[in-house]
């Protein structure tokens, strides 16, 4: 499968571009400015330029995936988590389905939820709900991974997932990066949303576990 990386020059997202390069699927690296693409042609990975905030049809062209790993960042203002973790994702949406792609990843939060309120992020956890909804009422083979807090320690392997964990924690991006790309290969995790944090269970077998189709999608 070629695979759009959308925020492939991220942290979590270079992961995830790293991982694909000598596996079954093919990375193609969606990045803002040309300037980035030098460490994606150094992997051998080629390169889109476009923005969530424009329309995406052209980078989409020859796709039959998405992973989406961009996001706005805590250094900008709450009106570019609407732009961008809200608005910008909604129409990744729909310019997936418009070019006959089933598959899209999505790379979500824990508390995600259009009706979040009483955090001091509730409008990004609003927003990602938001867009989370919008796949999920979709036709589209989605996966909505909701991990906990991303850390930069080095990967364990090892992983809890569920539908809901009914606890609090962190995640590494290493084993976050993992999770997103073995969906692609997991039918498992098709139509499902869950939350991931890190924990007890190798990843493969995390995911391999999750229940038939039914709990954990939603329309
Ligand atoms: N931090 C946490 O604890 C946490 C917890 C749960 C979920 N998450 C989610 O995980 C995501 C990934 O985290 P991260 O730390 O790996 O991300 P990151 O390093 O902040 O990378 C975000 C990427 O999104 C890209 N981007 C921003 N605006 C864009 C736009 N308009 N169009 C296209 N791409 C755009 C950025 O591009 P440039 O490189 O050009 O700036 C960057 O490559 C977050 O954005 C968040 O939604 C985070």
């Amino acid at each position: 499968m070629r695979v759009l990386v959308i925020g492939a020059n991220g942290k979590t997202g270079f992961r995830v571009v790293e991982l694909l390069v000598g596996g079954d699927h093919e990375p193609v690296a969606m990045i803002r400015d040309p300037r980035q693409a030098e460490r994606f042609e150094a992997l051998g990975v080629g390169t889109v330029v476009a923005d969530l905030e424009q329309p995406l049809d052209p980078a989409l062209v020859g796709c039959e995936g998405v992973i989406f790993a961009a996001g706005s960042g805590s250094s900008t203002g709450p009106e570019k988590t609407l732009a961008v973790d809200r608005d910008g994702a909604v129409a990744s949406i729909a310019a997936v389905e418009s070019a006959g792609i089933e598959r899209y990843i999505m790379l979500s939060s824990m508390r995600a939820d259009p009706a979040s309120e009483g955090h001091a992020i509730s409008h990004y956890y609003r927003a990602k709900g938001v867009a989370d909804r919008h796949l999920a009422r979709s036709d589209l083979d989605f996966s909505i991974v909701r991990p906990g807090r991303l850390s930069d320690e080095e990967g364990t392997g090892e992983i809890d997932i569920a539908e809901s964990l009914g606890r609090r924690g962190s995640i590494t991006r290493d084993d976050l990066a993992r999770v997103l790309v073995r969906c692609l290969d997991e039918p498992r995790t098709i139509r499902r949303t869950f939350e991931v944090l890190n924990g007890r269970v190798p990843i493969d077998s995390a995911l391999s576990s999750l229940g038939a189709s039914g709990g954990g999608g939603h329309r």
